[in-house]
C-alpha cells in the first residue's frame, strides 16, 4: 500500500510514540455546538478525512450517523477498537486500503474506517457519503496538499452534500505545523470554487489559537 513518503512518515512516527496532543477522548466543542447547522439526516453516512481514533467518531455514530473514517496510520485504528473494549474485526482488503468494521450496535450506527492514504480513495465513494467533518485534517497539512486536499474533498461530494470545516488562525507565531494555519482567505480560495461556504463561528483560546468553523455544501457543477 502506497502510504509512506517524508510528510506521512512523521504521522507513523507520532503514533507509534505516542505523541498525539491533538487527540481527545471527548467530543469537539465546535462539532457539539454547530453540527445542528447542517441539514443532515440522522442516518446520513458522514465521512471523516484524516480521523485518528477521535472522540468525534462516537459522537457521531451516537446521533445515528454511519460513520466512514480515513485513517493513514493502523495503529490509530487499532487503538479505536482497544479504547472502545472491542476485539478488532478482520480487515478487508481493498484497493489502496485496509477496511475495518464495526457494525451497528445499541445507541449507535456502525463506524467504517478505512486505513490508507486520504488522497487515494476511489472518487466512486462518493456514492457512500452524504456529509462530512473535518477537524484537524485540513490544518494537519501542508500548504500544497491542502489544495489537493480541497479538490479531493469535492471530488468525494455529490452536489448538496455538506459538511462542517474547522480552520485555525494563531496569534503572531511563526507557522511551524501541524496544525498549520489556514486563514480564512486560504478556506475561500481553496473551497470556494466548489462548495458554498458559511462562517459559522469562532472560539479564540488561552494560547492564542482561533478555530474557525464553516459549513460548507457541494455547489452542483456548472451552477453558481
Ligand atoms: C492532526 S491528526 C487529527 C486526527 C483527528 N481528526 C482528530 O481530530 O483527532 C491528523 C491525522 O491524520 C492522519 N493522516 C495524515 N495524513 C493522512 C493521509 N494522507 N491520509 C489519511 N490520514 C492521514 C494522521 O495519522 C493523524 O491521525
Amino acid at each position: 500500500m502506497a502510504t509512506s513518503g517524508q510528510g506521512n512518515e512523521q504521522w507513523f512516527e507520532r503514533w507509534r510514540e505516542g505523541r498525539i496532543g491533538f487527540h481527545s477522548d471527548s467530543v469537539q466543542p465546535m462539532l457539539a455546538r454547530y453540527w445542528s447547522h447542517l441539514s443532515v439526516s440522522t442516518g446520513a453516512r458522514v465521512l471523516l478525512p484524516l480521523c485518528g481514533k477521535s472522540g468525534d467518531i462516537l459522537w457521531l455514530a451516537q446521533r445515528g450517523h454511519a460513520v466512514l473514517g480515513v485513517e493513514l496510520v493502523e495503529q490509530a485504528v487499532r487503538s479505536w477498537f482497544k479504547d472502545q473494549a472491542e476485539a478488532l474485526p478482520e480487515t478487508v482488503a481493498r484497493t489502496n486500503f485496509n477496511r475495518f468494521e464495526s457494525p451497528e450496535r445499541v445507541g449507535r450506527a456502525g463506524v467504517t474506517f478505512d486505513v490508507g492514504n486520504f488522497f487515494h480513495l476511489d472518487a466512486a465513494l462518493s456514492d457512500d457519503i452524504d456529509a462530512f467533518y473535518d477537524r484537524a485534517a485540513l490544518i494537519a497539512l501542508s500548504e500544497a496538499a491542502r489544495q489537493r486536499y480541497a479538490l479531493k474533498l469535492a471530488e468525494l461530494c455529490r452536489p448538496n452534500v455538506e459538511g462542517l470545516l474547522i480552520s485555525l488562525i494563531r496569534d503572531g507565531q511563526p507557522d511551524q505545523g501541524p496544525p498549520y494555519v489556514v486563514t480564512d482567505d486560504e478556506v475561500h480560495r481553496l473551497f470556494a470554487p466548489n462548495f458554498m461556504l458559511e462562517r459559522l463561528g469562532d472560539r479564540r483560546d488561552e494560547r492564542g489559537m482561533t478555530e474557525v468553523v464553516w459549513r460548507l455544501c457541494r455547489r452542483a457543477p456548472l451552477s453558481c
